[in-house]
């Protein structure tokens, strides 16, 4: 396997400097006594997979004796053990890795060794061998045969930070000792780091992340048996294609792990210099390290941004100075790794109560080791910190009176808004502090100033209001149209407000191209402001009911009354002349569409948030499937459909309108197809039948779209899986689940109901309607708690046979666009 000139060398370790010079390497699989090794020399395992030698990891001239997989297996260099993590040699070429006295010892340029495999040599005189095998384990045996019996020493019972596949991980009964996996000190220095797993002492069967070999800040939970997993990670349900075991007898306890039945997936387990712990497979296609499943989250790693610097879950740099300190230099904010955190801009003059004050900041989570003073009040709480040197920050609350810090604080979230949460006060310098009290009399004038424009302004205002409020109830007294908007709502039970054409032109400009908020399924949505400033969105129909207007509006005063928090309420409509006018209440946050497929605004979307418009999704259709009055089969539910209110609740648009275009609801067919490709079933593409699970099936594919982020529509480019769930479906069976997952909220969000949330959605677009699950089903298992389990899904529809569906591959060939149209397919039956 490798690629350097075979060569067999013989030398001693002191003849070895002498052939220095030529850059050879050893052909075998061994190290002995005849056999060393030295500056780019290296052994490759006998099927090619590993690769050991000296490698350098930065910029420095550090040398460190790894394992790392060959380039033909993983091309981008991963080291997956490192021997002399603490004491790198600085010239390669005068080092030596070699057989000495029984143990396998490197030797530093002044021959003095610096890492030995530490074996009494009185109890293996004989002559022994170190192999590299294809597992990646470093063994050593004695003889000169790699089948010999037990090995004397192997690399897989001293692991560094990374756990392979076959290797053993856990504690040792008759030594006592567990085996550790430390992380790097950071990208570049392999040097043990501050994070450790190791088995739990209190119980073997679970692992515990420790921070500086004390602080326990994540736990496994102990491992279950029947189900294969280990408690706190659920996740590892979904996406078991790894056989984990746990072994305990009278001499040892441990778990390994094997690779799925398929030998080419390369896997491996490590905890990372950030101190998570991850389970990563490598995808030779795109050349990456893909991640399977992380825990904890950054945020939740201990100390994970350092001192006085606050964490954001959302954000992909996690951490952030408070007000008033900076990052110390050290810091690497880039990397994301352990940050040496911040210091104070200037520092306290601890012990001089007059010079120190404290800056108020408003916290999400308050930091790791507060203590509690009593019942102190916020006066004496205040001075009781300021007279304490080590005091770095103080609390007040009524119920768990006075708190205070020492030392740094850790582990923090500061809260994005300026008020709520609990209030911190971190002592900073006077001079810090004083900055933002100093109100230039410059600006005082212009504070007083603007009091008084907006003093004027608003009494301005209500003179204005009450002048106009004559004149219209005046209007109102001889005018029939009415206007009943009070923005309160729910009054009108008895009819739907109409509005005349003349208000509506008014309100939109006489439909201004300016005003244009977008083009729905059944015409163009302008925002209207109507009369008391209300803004509504006006919807202007383009197609012509098959109804009469008395039909139309018997239809439209139903479906007004149909009012779910998840709804887009109607608010009223115009019937004049040809116009067919809906008036709906307006949503400041436009369509789930332009959020969620757009590169820079989808960051909004967090995974709560995705999750929350998920929930309220599937309540908005529930609603109108089961409880309303009417049962209402949406038949064009998607991301343009799925209207955004200012706190980012979803609201389901259109709904009915189907039923307003076609009167034939009941029936279990339909002569003409309403709907939008892609998130029809092939029933319903195909013959025209629909039920309500062609809503679920619509539900399904749109809980794709913002799991993963990713437009269905834009699918269709790619022949080898047409659809987005196809796409899903394919890595979901390789294990990769995690892959589908929105990559700006993969890391951040919780991954059991990330991973949960696409199994529902392929359960959703499953090919026959009877599959399917109902909404309420789709609830229940929406909320279902970890462990429930979710019944297997079968293959999506559409997932791979593009051109079972005469109908939709018809017209994927006519070139219509997919998803901002919607389809009126005639349907020849
Ligand atoms: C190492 O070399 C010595 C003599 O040079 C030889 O006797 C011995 O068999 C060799 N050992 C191996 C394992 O090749
Ligand atoms: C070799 O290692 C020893 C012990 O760590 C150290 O004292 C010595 O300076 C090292 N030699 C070189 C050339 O670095
Ligand atoms: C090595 O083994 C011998 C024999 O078992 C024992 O006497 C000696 O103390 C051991 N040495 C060390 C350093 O453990
Ligand atoms: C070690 O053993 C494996 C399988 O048992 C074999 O494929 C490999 O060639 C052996 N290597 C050496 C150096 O004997
Ligand atoms: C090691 O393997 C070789 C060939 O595979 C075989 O001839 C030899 O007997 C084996 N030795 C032992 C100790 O099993
Ligand atoms: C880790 O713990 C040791 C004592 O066990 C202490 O001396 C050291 O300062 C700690 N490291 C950090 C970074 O706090
Ligand atoms: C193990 O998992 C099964 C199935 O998920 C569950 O019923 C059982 O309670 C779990 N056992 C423990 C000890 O958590
Ligand atoms: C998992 O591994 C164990 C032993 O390593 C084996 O007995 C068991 O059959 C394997 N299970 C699966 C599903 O591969
Ligand atoms: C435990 O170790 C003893 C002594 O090495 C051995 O005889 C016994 O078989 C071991 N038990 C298991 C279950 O491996
Ligand atoms: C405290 O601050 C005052 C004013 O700056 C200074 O005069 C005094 O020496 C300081 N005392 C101590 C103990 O630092
Ligand atoms: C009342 O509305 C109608 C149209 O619905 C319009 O023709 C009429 O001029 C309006 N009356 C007043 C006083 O504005
Ligand atoms: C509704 O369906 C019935 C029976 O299928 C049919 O007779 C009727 O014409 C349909 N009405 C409309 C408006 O399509």
């Amino acid at each position: 396997m490798n690629t350097k000139p075979n060569s067999k060398f013989v030398f001693s370790v002191i003849l070895l400097c002498a052939f220095l010079e030529s850059h050879v390497s050893l052909a075998a699989d061994t190290i002995s006594e005849n056999q060393s090794l030295s500056g780019d020399q290296t052994i490759v395992s006998a099927g090619g997979m590993f690769e050991l030698g000296f490698f350098k990891p930065g910029q420095l001239s550090n040398y460190y004796i790894g394992i790392w997989y060959s380039k033909q297996v993983v091309s981008e260099m991963t080291v997956v053990w490192v021997a002399n993590r603490e004491i790198p040699v600085f010239d390669r070429f005068s080092s030596v890795l070699s057989i000495l006295d029984g143990n396998l010892v490197l030797l530093n340029e002044s021959k003095t060794p610096v890492w030995s495999t530490n074996l009494n040599s009185t109890t293996n005189s004989g002559s022994v061998q170190a192999f590299l095998l294809d597992s990646g384990n470093l063994v050593l045996k004695a003889g000169s045969s790699n089948n010999t019996s037990e090995p004397l020493w192997q690399s897989f019972d001293h692991p560094t930070h990374t756990w392979l596949p076959g290797g053993r991980f856990g504690f040792n009964r008759i030594t006592n000792h567990p085996q550790i996996l430390t992380s790097w000190k950071n990208l570049v220095d392999p040097a043990p780091g501050l994070y450790s797993l190791e088995p739990d002492p209190e119980d073997r069967s679970s692992y515990i992340l420790l921070w500086n070999r004390s602080r326990k800040y994540w736990s496994s939970g102990p491992w279950n048996e029947s189900s294969h997993i280990f408690n706190q990670i659920p996740e590892m349900r979904t996406v078991s294609i790894y056989n984990y075991t746990y072994v305990t007898n009278e001499n040892e306890s441990y778990f390994t792990y094997s690779p799925p039945n398929n030998p080419k997936i390369v896997s491996q387990f490590l905890l990372s210099a950030s101190g998570k712990i991850q389970q990563r497979t490598w995808l030779e296609n795109s050349k990456q390290w893909n991640l399977f499943w992380s825990q904890p989250r950054q945020c939740d790693v201990y100390a994970s941004c350092g001192a006085f610097s606050s964490c954001k879950p959302t954000s992909l740099n996690y951490c952030k100075c408070l007000k008033g300190f900076v990052p110390n230099l050290q810091s690497d904010w880039d990397s994301q790794i352990y940050s040496g955190g911040c210091s104070r801009r200037t520092s306290v003059k601890c012990g001089n109560a007059t010079q120190d004050g404290f800056l108020k900041v408003n916290m999400e989570l308050m930091p790791e080791n507060r203590q509690y003073e009593g019942a102190l009040s916020i006066e004496s709480c205040r001075s009781a910190c300021l007279n304490e040197c080590q005091c770095t920050a103080y609390a007040y609350s009524s119920s768990d009176g006075c708190s205070m810090w020492h030392g740094d604080v850790l582990n923090l979230q500061v809260l994005e808004a300026n008020d709520g949460g609990e209030i911190l006060y971190i002592r900073a310098a006077a001079s810090d502090i004083k900055k933002k009290r100093v109100i230039k009399p410059s600006l005082l004038i212009a504070i007083v100033v603007t009091i008084i424009g907006l003093i004027v302004v608003i009494f301005g205002y209500f003179l204005w209001k009450k002048t106009l409020g004559n004149k219209r109830e005046h209007k109102k007294n001889h005018n029939e149209s009415k206007s009943k908007f009070d923005g309160g709502g729910g009054k009108d039970d008895a009819e739907l407000p109409i509005f005349s054409l003349r208000a509506i032109i008014a309100a939109t400009n006489n439909f201004a191209e300016g005003n244009k908020l977008g083009e729905g399924g059944f015409g163009l949505v302008y925002k209207g402001i109507l009369a008391e400033n209300q803004e509504v969105a006006i919807k202007r129909l383009s197609k012509k009911s098959g109804q009469g207007h008395q039909e139309f509006m018997n239809e439209l005063k139903l479906i007004a009354k149909l009012q779910h928090t998840n709804l887009v309420r109607l608010l009223g409509c115009c019937l004049e002349d040809a116009e067919m006018i809906l008036i709906y209440e307006y949503m400041p946050n436009r369509s789930l569409d332009k959020l969620l497929f757009d590169a820079s605004e989808k960051i909004e979307l967090n995974w709560g948030r995705r999750f929350r418009i998920i929930e309220g999704i599937a309540q908005g259709v529930l609603y109108i499937h089961k409880y309303s009055r009417l049962k209402i089969i949406h038949r064009d539910l998607k991301a343009s459909n799925i209207l955004l209110d200012g706190a980012l609740n979803p609201k389901i648009l259109d709904f009915g309108m189907a039923r307003i275009f076609e009167i034939n609801q009941t029936e279990a067919n339909t002569n003409r197809v309403v709907g939008t490709y892609g998130y029809m079933s092939s029933e319903y593409a195909r013959y025209g039948h629909f039920s309500e699970k062609l809503d679920v099936f619509s539900f399904g594919v749109l809980l794709l779209e913002i799991v993963s982020g990713k437009k269905n529509a834009s699918f269709y480019r790619f022949e080898h899986s047409p659809t987005l769930a196809g796409w899903a479906w394919e890595l979901w069976k390789e294990g990769r689940g995690m892959e589908v997952i929105d990559e700006s909220v993969r890391e951040a969000c919780r991954l059991d109901e990330a991973l949960r949330c696409i199994h529902i959605g392929f359960l959703c677009v499953q090919e026959t309607p009877a599959d399917r699950p109902t909404m309420s089903s789709v609830i229940h298992m929406l909320q279902g708690n970890e462990s429930t389990s979710l019944p297997p899904s079968k293959e999506p529809a559409f997932s791979t046979h593009r051109n079972s569906n005469p109908v939709c591959s018809s017209k994927t060939t006519t070139g219509l666009s997919h998803n901002a149209v919607t389809m009126s397919l005639p349907e020849g039956r």
